[in-house]
This record gives C-alpha cells, structure tokens and sequence, in this order.
C-alpha cells in the first residue's frame, strides 16, 4: 500500500518511522510519502492561509494550493492509478475498525491534513468528482490540526496489512473487530507473576481448561463493554448500571 501525506508540519509524522508502522515500511509492505504543503505555495511568504469568507475567526487554508499540491502528488502514483482521499477533520464521519479494514484494502491513499479551521471546502467537492473522498474524524475532539489523526489513521490500516502483525491471528481477537457484537472491547489481560502486590491472577486463567477459558473471557468482555460503552450494546441500556469514570471496578 502507499500512502502520501501532505501537511506543512512534514516532521509530524517522523513517528511513522518507529515500531511497527517503521517495520512494515522496511519490509516494502508500505510505502509511506510525507510532503510539505508549502511547497506548493506561490508567494514570498509561502502563504498557505487567508481569512474566511463571511468572517469569523481563524484561518482557513487556501484552495490554489491544496489543488496544486494534489494534481502532483496524484500525478506520482501510476499511471491510472486510483488513490483515495483522505481528509482528517472533526466535522467527517467517525474513523472506525471497519473504515480502517476497508481503508487497508486500498492500494493508495493520500492524506491532507489541514490545520487552523479546516481546508476550502471545494477541495472535497472538486476532487470528489475525480476520486474517492473520504472525511474522517478520530474521535469527539478537537484537534489542532490533521497530522495527529493522520497517525492514528494510518497505524490502524497499517496493521492490518498481510504481514505486518507478527501473530496473524490477532487482529479478528481485537476490541470493535467485527463478530465481537455485544462484547466489542477486550476483556482484562493477565502475565506473571502470578501473585503482584497482594493482587491474584483468576483462577480460571491458570485451570488449563480452553473451553472455561473462552467462556470467562466472554463473559468479562461483555460486561466491560456494557458498562464502558453501553453506546455499543444497543438502545436502552439502562445508565444506572453505568459506572462513573473514577470508580474501582472488579476485572
Ligand atoms: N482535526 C482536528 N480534530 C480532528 C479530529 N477529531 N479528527 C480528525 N481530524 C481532526
């Protein structure tokens, strides 16, 4: 897979090449391009911004050079190559363990990360007629700026590219992976020593019995997910049995 990102904050990405996401790029697995937006800038200044359009406040990033930067870095894929648009913000639509799944089959995308109050808003529309656009947000949160969620995007996809997690059966166990409807969070997680600070490791864990195993892990992932994320369980569950943040809980 490549992927190209283009920000003015190029060194914002430098983890991209740590761990596991560093690896996978050593293994030719992916193929990551980081490119500075204001490259693309005309003026003395290398002016990326300007005031918006019907006032307020903040700055929003000019049109001119998004579209500049994007004819060529769309133009260094192959010939008829067909990248998707990836344009983080908290106004797109939630970036999830689906949206990463499907992103991971695409063989190329382009990440524009905006910064100040967001990018013209007939970059989306323009390049929407000629590719795939899509706007993510990571999270209920503001931001300062795209590179951030660049990362969380790209790390999540990454992983789950054939051959980058070293224990391929991993990523079907993980938290929100689809099948795990009604317990989407992974359950608690133990390793010796089996006694730590007074605190025991379940005995159900140390039986040797698989089938009792699975069952308790179930069992402790659906109630975490009820009462971490009872959004993720249905309508209706009841918010008493929800517990405050700060509250101890059992395993
Ligand atoms: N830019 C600023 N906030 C963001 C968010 N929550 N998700 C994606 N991009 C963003």
């Amino acid at each position: 897979m490549r992927v190209d990102i283009i920000t003015i904050f190029p060194d914002y990405l430098s983890p991209l090449e740590l761990s596991l996401v560093g690896k996978a790029r050593r293994a030719g697995i992916l193929d990551v391009h980081v490119h500075d937006l204001r490259s693309w800038a005309t003026d003395r200044h290398r002016t990326v911004d300007d005031s918006p359009y019907g006032g307020g406040p903040g700055m929003v990033m000019r049109p001119d050079v998004w579209g500049a930067a994007l004819d060529a870095v769309r133009a260094l894929g192959p010939v008829g190559g067909s990248a998707t648009l990836v344009i983080p913000t908290p106004s797109g639509r939630p970036f999830t363990q689906p949206r990463a799944q499907e992103l991971s089959a695409s063989p190329w995308l382009i990440i524009a990360c905006g910064r100040y109050e967001g990018i013209d808003a007939r970059v989306a529309a323009h390049y929407r007629e000629v590719m795939p656009v899509i706007e993510f947000s990571v999270g209920d949160v503001v931001l300062a700026g795209g590179e951030a969620a660049a990362l969380v995007m790209v790390e999540a996809t990454a992983r789950l590219l054939p051959g980058v997690l070293g224990n391929e059966a991993s990523a079907p166990d993980d938290s929100f992976a689809p099948g795990r409807s009604g317990a989407a969070l992974e359950g608690p997680v133990f390793t010796r020593p089996p006694v730590w600070r007074g605190l025991t490791v379940p005995d159900v864990l140390l039986s040797g019995d698989h089938g009792a195993v699975a069952r308790w892990r179930n069992e402790r992932s659906a109630d975490r997910t009820r009462r971490m994320r009872p959004d993720l369980v249905g309508p209706g569950y009841p918010d008493d049995k929800v517990l405050p943040l700060a509250e101890s809980e059992e395993w």
